[in-house]
């Protein structure tokens, strides 16, 4: 398959720590996975591996009907990728830094001239073409680097965490370039912490984490496998919290997952609206003031709950913290090994 992603039996360790542990991955042509994990899971250590920018210490990898580790050069030539690592010339400007991609890919000078004031159009960047890069904030590097990735349009592409630290209009703007070149027929694996990201574009995903595939599936074969409704509720008090999730623990299937900020309590049950309506009664009877309250399916967050026993959002904070806005290096490992 020209344009699919292939991996089989991934082991990648750095001292102690096993980033990849045994990984397969899929991807059919002209299809989106997303690669769904939180800080640490092994996304971006993937990512490397499958770009050729690392070695695995096991395993292979196909990349658009080439072996990653024997034809590493060919490889390169056919994929693009954006991610943490950008390959943004700090003392160019944005403008320089695409059009000087698309000399690198042999486009005339003309045309690489075109590609780029379309690309700066796209990304909002067209104000800001002709400064020099070291004067971007990181949600605006973000964009020249992914706008760099889409100079030339390859049959493969990897995105890792595209959307980190962007803000929701830049997102939902790329969110339209990727939907647009998967139509196209690109190929893309994408790593992202943002579930709905994923639920959002990827055909197909893959939850890792400690460098192992813990699900695949489509969105909706993962939300199936992780149960049926939830019960969920607002409380109206901070102090309401505690004996909410006691009348909640006694009807639900599973853990009560409890979100302190929003006052909101979620629990997986069985027994749908007749269910409901004792939850109300009892909730009632310990005097507990409801703002809000409903049965719904289970979200991607929920499967991420079920399966790593966190939140995404947690996971972020795991590791450090999560990328804060317009910081788009955060969470990255410092120490760099370059690939023999
Ligand atoms: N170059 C490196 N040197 C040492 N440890 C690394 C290196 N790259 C990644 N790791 C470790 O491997 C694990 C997976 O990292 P990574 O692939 O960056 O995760 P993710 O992208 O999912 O956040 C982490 O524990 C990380 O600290
Ligand atoms: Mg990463």
């Amino acid at each position: 398959m020209p344009g699919a992603i292939h991996a089989e039996g991934l082991v990648k360790t750095f001292g102690d720590v096993r980033a990849l542990d045994g990984v397969d991955l899929d991807v059919p042509e002209g299809t989106v996975l997303g690669l769904l994990g939180p800080n640490g899971a092994g996304k971006t250590t993937a990512v490397r591996v499958l770009t050729t920018l690392l070695k695995p210490d096991s395993g292979r990898a196909v990349v658009a009907g080439l072996d990653v580790l024997k034809h590493p050069n060919e490889v390169r030539r056919a994929i693009g990728l954006s991610g943490q690592f950008a390959a943004v010339d700090e003392y160019l400007t944005g403008r320089e830094n695409l059009h000087m991609v698309g000399q690198l890919y042999q486009m005339t000078s003309k045309a690489a001239r075109i590609r780029a004031g379309e690309l700066l159009e796209r990304f909002n960047l067209a104000e800001a073409a002709d400064r020099p890069a070291k004067t971007y904030s990181g949600g605006m590097r973000r964009r020249l680097d992914l706008a760099a990735a889409l100079v030339v349009s390859p049959p493969v592409m990897f995105m890792d965490e595209p959307t980190t630290g962007l803000d929701p209009r830049n997102r939902q703007q790329l969110w339209d370039v990727i939907q647009e070149l998967v139509a196209g027929g690109t190929t893309l694996l994408l790593t992202t912490q943002y579930l709905e990201e994923a639920d959002h574009l990827a055909h197909d995903i893959c939850v890792v984490d400690h460098g192992r595939v813990i699900a695949r599936g489509t969105s909706d074969q993962l939300k199936v496998r992780t149960g049926g409704e939830r019960v969920e509720v607002v409380v109206h008090r901070p102090d309401e919290i505690v004996p909410a999730r006691a009348v909640l623990a006694g009807f639900g299937k599973g853990e009560v997952a409890v979100e302190t900020h929003t006052r909101r309590l979620t629990v997986p049950v069985t027994g749908g609206a007749k269910l409901l309506a004792e939850v109300i009664r009892e909730l009632d009877a310990r005097g507990v003031e409801i703002d809000d309250i409903g049965l719904r399916r289970p979200t991607l967050d929920d499967v991420f709950i079920s399966l790593t026993g966190h939140t995404a959002e947690l996971a972020g904070e795991r590791a450090g913290g999560a990328a804060g806005e317009g910081d788009g290096t955060a969470g990255e490992p410092a120490g760099e090994e370059a690939a023999k």
